[in-house]
């Protein structure tokens, strides 16, 4: 993607959500429900319905580009990167409703992306419960819209990243310089994680460290060296488990390894993650594991779990270079959006 409309050195936040402010009524244009609809009842507030049962409230930030500007401006962040809310993937939608919705959601993102060079750049979303559909929106996102890549989720309808139905999608990625930001969704957990929101505080941080361990055992990884894949939440549990998950492919080889000769830790490396872990401390794991040019900014924007402030974590961390806050803040994002080093 192009990025020479961003400022010199920008403040990169890669973790953001945004919605159009309406779209058509998907019940009625596919003929069944589940779908998520914005209702707006108040001036600058509106509710996410799904089938007249309230998911999430969310304000004007969510779908106004001027707004979300104004509030860059008070954070010091140069450019968002813009993907949908993950409940909007409908990967249980029949597989061309879902390529339609894509493209309606694809195609808003685009046209932001068109009006605020400087201020935005964009991931698309692909109808995963089609990979044929989905290559087929992945190249127009990338070919046709200018989209670095696209986003999706941790798993589609129950089925990790590592079935072999996936795979032409990610060499399909790998192939045309897409990158990919895999997000939490659907969390594992079922009836136990219901109560106390933690879904979000436990099931997320599993469900990436499932998306993660299911493509470096299955060798995805190791067969696209090339894939730009960056992960939500710095990574969930993976990075505070890596020792376990190594130490158990180094002793159980015959349950590890079967698909790949390699040590998980080989792809530490490979992977990108976002900073949003909310602790310093962990940060510090993050950059030790991985190191700074694999961590790149991420807010959450707009929602109430990510960073209120985005960067305050990284700009707050007083041991840390000049050199290694630019990477965190913007120099790794610029790598994992174009594939050219910035360095
Ligand atoms: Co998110």
């Amino acid at each position: 993607m192009d990025v020479s409309h961003f400022p010199k050195n920008p403040v990169i936040d890669i973790h953001t959500h945004i919605l159009p402010r309406e779209w058509p009524d998907l019940a009625e244009r596919y003929g069944y429900g589940g779908f998520v609809q914005l209702v707006h009842d108040q001036p600058g507030c509106a509710d996410m319905v799904i089938d007249g049962k309230s998911f999430r409230r969310v304000e004007e930030n969510c779908w106004s580009a001027e707004r979300r500007i104004e509030e860059c401006e008070q954070h010091g962040v140069d450019v968002q990167v813009l993907s949908t809310v993950p409940v909007m993937f409908s990967y249980w939608a029949k597989a061309e409703h879902g390529w339609d919705l894509s493209r309606l959601l694809n195609d808003h993102i685009a046209e932001l992306c068109r009006r605020y060079p400087h201020r935005f750049a964009g991931l698309g979303t692909v109808p995963m419960q089609n990979p044929d559909y989905a290559i087929k929106e992945l190249e127009r996102c990338v070919r046709d819209l200018g989209m670095a890549g696209v986003q999706i989720g941790t798993n589609v309808n129950g089925m990790n990243l590592d079935r072999p139905e996936f795979f032409p999608f990610f060499s399909a990625a790998a192939e045309l310089g897409a990158c990919l930001f895999v997000h939490p969704w659907e969390m594992i957990g079922g009836e136990r994680v219901k109560k106390y929101w933690m879904p979000w505080l436990v099931g997320m941080p599993a469900e990436s460290s499932l998306a993660i361990c299911s493509l470096i055992f299955s060798g995805v990884l190791e067969r696209l060296p090339k894939l730009r894949i960056a992960f939500a939440h710095g990574g969930g549990s993976f990075p505070a488990t890596l020792g376990r998950i190594q130490h158990g492919w180094e002793v159980r080889p015959d349950l590890c390894a079967v698909d790949n000769p390699y040590p998980p830790r080989k792809y530490a490396a490979q992977i990108y993650l976002d900073t949003l872990v909310h602790d310093a401390e962990a940060l510090r794991l993050l950059i030790g594991l991985f190191g700074v040019n694999r961590l790149a900014l991420g807010s959450d924007y707009p929602f109430p779990l990510g960073e209120l402030q985005p960067g305050r974590l990284i700009r707050g961390m007083a041991d840390l270079s000049e050199s290694d806050r630019s990477r965190l803040l913007g120099g790794t994002a610029l790598e994992w959006l174009t594939g050219k080093i910035h360095r």
